[in-house]
């Protein structure tokens, strides 16, 4: 389809299908297990409605808004996903100038197929990047990595906490991982595996021993926010506001750890209340959602319920295909030059989509 006929973030996800190649394909699109938390994630959704006031003057919508300080255009930011040059052989650097292009925030992953300092001098200087962690066993790797992020301007350090193993991607598993490894791998000279997928050969070095007390010895360490990214429950968002932390993602991962952990939109709720019920919100503690967000009306629900922002995984990965000559063989020259020509256009339109796909005021939803 021509880029005028595209008109939501599934119309990019079957594109995405048809062009990249089945490694890459069967890397971003894997949930673990059964993938039922990963469907649920979206349709969850589905079961929340809403309930439409009329007559408010809604002929000005300013959707912008400010995170950790940051002020951006929408409530919406690009969420941490390795391997971007799977799927697009500029990887994440095309994500970085979406990003700039519609002034949202891209978090930087740690398991980046680009080098994290060429990520962030693709960034304008006006612009917010975050850090997404994977611990390192070797604590003084994450240190290094964690105090020369915040030298390089990051505004923000999100720790990873729910995959402390690895999910059972099995779409994933029955792929041959053949691309090179991102650098911290190459650091660690870990062990690749490649013969069990993308996830398995680049994930040997999280460290499982993770917790709390690690959590309090990187607040020694930096000075930047620290968000834990995974939490999955109220009373591990409040542990983490007690913890000292700026924020949490309420995440599963996109589905691809645990098998039938919730969505982070069916918990939201109750974790608000929690937090609330202990004033751990007062001084401006975050909650941000990541997971099936594919429209702006998820959006909104997420920020009816009380959500700062929200992250886009997949949406942002698929928005960027594109044929990648050393990765798919089968596909055909004309593909290739289409997609080649519209890249970035298609990220930045593909976000627009979303938010402005639900032009309703936001003070005008109450649950
Ligand atoms: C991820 N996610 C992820 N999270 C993280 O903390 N570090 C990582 O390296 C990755 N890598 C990754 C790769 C791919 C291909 C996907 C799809 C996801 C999880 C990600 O940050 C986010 O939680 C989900 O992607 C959100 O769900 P949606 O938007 O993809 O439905």
């Amino acid at each position: 389809p021509r880029l005028d006929e595209m008109y939501n973030s599934f119309d990019f996800e079957t594109v995405a299908k048809n062009v990249l190649s089945p490694v890459a394909w069967a890397y971003y699109s894997s949930g673990s297990d059964d993938e039922i938390t990963m469907r649920e994630n979206h349709n969850a959704f589905h079961r929340i409605w809403l309930k439409p006031r009329v007559l408010v003057n809604v002929k000005e919508v300013d959707v912008s808004t400010t995170m950790l300080g940051s002020k951006v255009d929408m409530p919406l930011y690009i969420t941490a996903t390795a391997l971007a040059k799977l799927g697009h052989p500029e990887g994440e650097v095309v994500l970085t100038q979406a990003a700039a292009k519609n002034n949202i925030i891209q978090m930087i992953p740690t398991l980046a197929s680009c080098s994290f300092d060429d990520i962030v001098d693709a960034a304008l200087a006006t612009q917010t990047q975050w850090l997404q962690l994977y611990v390192n066993a070797d604590r003084e790797v994450s240190k290094k990595f964690v105090q020369h992020a915040e030298k390089r301007g990051i505004k923000g350090l999100f720790i990873t906490v729910d995959a402390p193993q690895l999910g059972r991607r099995e779409k994933d598993m029955r792929q041959k991982y053949d691309q090179d490894t991102p650098d911290e791998i190459e650091r660690n000279k870990t062990e690749v595996n490649r013969n069990e997928g993308a996830a398995r050969a680049i994930s040997q070095f999280i460290d499982p021993s993770l917790c709390w007390d690690d959590i309090a010895w990187f607040r020694t360490v930096t000075k930047m926010p620290i968000i834990i990214k995974g939490v999955q429950t109220a009373d591990d968002a409040v542990l983490a506001a007690k913890a000292g932390c700026q924020g949490v993602v309420l995440s599963n991962h996109g589905g691809r750890q645990l098998d039938f952990a919730p969505s982070a939109i069916e918990i939201l709720a109750e974790v608000m209340d929690a937090l609330r019920a202990e004033c751990l919100l007062d001084n401006g503690f975050e909650v941000y959602v990541d997971g099936g967000i594919r429209r702006g009306s998820d959006i909104f629900k997420a920020i009816a319920l009380g959500a700062t922002g929200v992250g886009i995984g997949r949406p942002a990965l698929v928005s960027v295909s594109k044929t990648n000559e050393r990765t798919n063989k089968r596909t055909n020259e004309q593909t290739n030059k289409q997609t080649n020509k519209q890249t970035t256009t298609k990220l930045t339109l593909s976000l627009l989509f979303i938010p402005y796909s639900m032009p309703c005021p936001l003070t005008v939803w109450k649950v």
